[in-house]
């Protein structure tokens, strides 16, 4: 015991006059640091040290991280777009300081006011817009000068079970615009949120360019009674420790395992979660993530926070707004009134409440969902919900799959599969770890084959350039299976809100998932898929945050696959 404590302790203290030498001498070099990761053997004292040897990783500057730039390199074409793309979710930060950052001087949701811009007598209409201004202060009560908030806003009546995502533009000098379409008649009372300061949100982006490995994953080896357990992860430090490449070979994304020290590679068995790596933050850092006091905390109105909304006028009168009608633009996906989603993307909604309209409607299909536990929500509500389509028992892990559910009477067929690494689940059977664009790559497809894509919670913890890359192979076979069987229905499931607390910010924070839903929302724009906006549909509805959104918001998200599958025709009477 107490050896093991001076083991550590002069660990740390050649460590401490260490990392200050290193600081001292070139702060710029820290931000190579990236991916260091963990030996299985020696967890524990070898984080410690990851995080402060500088490992030999090459040299990069801000564009290109190391994870985000294994595997094969990108076209032309492929860097332009990813240029874009990280353009486009590009996020202020605070200005540089040369101290280190105090809670008092960062963003407070209880000092912090929102005014909605009404002006007396003024009657508002469906079809108008409605606009809050917010100014944030910090924890002393003095107004903020810099953006880079994150915010969250809401329009809705508890009374009429109606919502609607609100739309937040950054002035950059402290103070946020909230723009809500008026969509239904009755009252509307505005919800803005601070999910995460400003000061909070840089910590978020360090972690991810810096601490790629802060989830690291593990295999287990065997090969007859013998068996080994080592790292894996999309890159690992190349401190002479040898390494397996299970690169697939297709497309080029990469995974690595460290090498086990008797066994060959190919006796990998599986796949799992190692863990998440603790202590990421500072002393400082620390207090910016505080359940309570500033996640996901309301931000009250210094007035009014509700009008009452009447039916739309005749004529148009014009908008009065602070913010130039071209800097919003107001489209939403939908909105929610008396708690069902109204899709505004041109999806005419049918609410499938009987089963046999869902059996109906699914006749003849085969319905393939891949992704992560969002997609396996789906396809348990089928099953619990139309007791004709019977879950056939495949001795898979419930959470992992493959699963399968079957109605032989109607012909009806649906499977569930997790997408490959980095999936964070318990245990996957290495045969059983499958790249999406693959299995995509191995359907025939047709107007008889559903297709429905969930992939974004386990990629939070990358650069945003891992994710680019692997919705491009994705979006190739999407394309190809578009191109040899034209007709394939194919949904995407975008990312969504959830549940935060201090821990869990660090790695599944919302502001994460935004940015990735960005980029998912761009990539996939103007290709023949149905988009189900998880992200307003947890956003305008009453219920609380949930990483596993609530039976209720699903079945929402049912019925508008099915009217997309099923739609609205002359003869149906639904
Ligand atoms: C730090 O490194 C950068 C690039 O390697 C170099 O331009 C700069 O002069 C270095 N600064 C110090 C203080 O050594
Ligand atoms: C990022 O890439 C662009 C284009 O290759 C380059 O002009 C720019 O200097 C790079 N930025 C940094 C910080 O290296
Ligand atoms: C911040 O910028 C907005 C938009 O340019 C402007 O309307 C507002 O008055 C500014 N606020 C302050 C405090 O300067
Ligand atoms: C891993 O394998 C891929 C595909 O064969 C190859 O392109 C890549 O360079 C390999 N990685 C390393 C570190 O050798
Ligand atoms: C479906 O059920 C909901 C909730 O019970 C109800 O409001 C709605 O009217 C029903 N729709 C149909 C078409 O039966």
């Amino acid at each position: 015991m107490s050896r093991k404590f001076s083991k550590v302790a002069v660990i740390f203290l050649f460590l401490a006059v260490f990392g200050l030498v290193f600081l001292l001498r070139n702060v710029s070099i820290m931000e190579n640091w990236n991916c260091h990761t963990v030996s299985a053997l020696d967890q524990h004292q070898s984080r410690i040290q990851s995080s402060l040897i500088p490992v030999n990783l090459p040299t990069s500057n801000h564009n290109h991280t190391f994870c985000g730039h294994l595997g094969q390199k990108p076209s032309r074409e492929e860097e332009l777009e990813e240029r874009n793309l990280l353009d486009s979710i590009s996020w202020p930060g605070p200005p540089p300081r040369s101290s280190p950052i105090v809670l008092d001087q960062t963003s407070d949701p209880v000092h912090s006011l929102f005014t909605l811009l009404i002006k007396e007598g003024r009657e508002w209409h469906v079809g108008d817009q409605l606009e809050a201004l917010v100014q944030m202060h910090d924890f002393q009560g003095r107004p903020k000068h810099y953006g880079g908030d994150f915010l969250l806003a809401r329009l809705h009546s508890p009374e009429l079970g109606a919502g609607v995502a609100g739309k937040v533009l950054d002035h950059r000098n402290g103070s946020y615009s909230a723009v809500f379409p008026l969509l239904w008649v009755g009252s509307a009372q505005v919800e803005i949120t601070l999910v995460h300061s400003s000061e909070a949100v840089a910590v978020l982006r360090r972690l991810r360019e810096e601490r790629p490995d802060r989830v690291f994953f593990e295999s287990l080896f065997r090969s007859g009674s013998h068996s080994e357990t080592t790292v894996c992860n999309m890159c690992l430090p190349t401190v002479q420790k040898p390494q397996c490449n299970y690169t697939d070979l297709s497309t080029g994304e990469p995974w690595y395992c460290y090498k086990p020290k008797v066994l060959g590679c190919d006796t990998r068995i599986n796949h799992a979660k190692g863990g998440y790596v603790k202590n990421l933050l500072t002393s400082k850092e620390a207090p910016l993530f505080q359940s309570g006091v500033n996640i996901k905390v309301i931000i009250h109105a210094s007035g009014p926070d509700r009008i009452n909304v009447l039916p739309p006028r005749k004529d148009r009168a014009e908008v009065e707004s602070s913010v130039k009608p071209e800097a919003i633009q107001l489209s939403p996906s939908g909105y929610y009134y008396e708690d069902s989603w109204r899709p505004l993307n041109g999806v005419i909604m049918r609410q499938f409440n009987e089963s046999s309209a869902i059996t109906q409607c699914l006749k003849n299909k085969v319905i393939y969902m891949y992704g992560d536990s969002t997609a396996r929500q789906w396809f348990e509500h089928l099953p619990a919900f139309v007791p004709e389509l019977k879950q056939f028992n495949l001795h898979s892990p419930k959470n992992v799959g493959p699963s399968m559910a079957v109605d032989s009477t109607h012909n009806i067929l649906l499977k569930y599969r997790c997408h490959g690494p980095p999936i964070r689940f318990s245990t996957v059977i290495a045969s059983e770890l499958r790249y999406i664009f693959n299995e995509l790559d191995g359907l025939s497809g047709g107007p008889n084959t559903i297709v429905v894509l969930s992939i974004w919670s386990h990629f939070s913890t990358f650069p945003v350039e891992v994710y680019i890359r692997r919705l491009r192979h994705i979006r190739r076979a999407v394309l190809r299976l578009l191109d040899r069987a034209p007709g394939t229905i194919i949904v995407i499931r975008s990312a969504n809100l959830q549940a935060l607390d201090p821990e869990v910010s660090l790695y599944n924070s919302d502001w994460y998932s935004l940015q990735l839903d960005e980029v998912h929302r761009a990539m996939f724009k103007g290709l023949n898929v149905l988009l189900v906006d998880a992200w307003q549909m947890t956003l305008a509805h009453h219920f609380p945050h949930a990483l596993h959104p609530p039976p209720a918001i699903i079945k929402n998200m049912i019925d508008m696959l099915l009217s997309h599958v099923c739609p609205v025709t002359k003869k149906s009477h639904q």
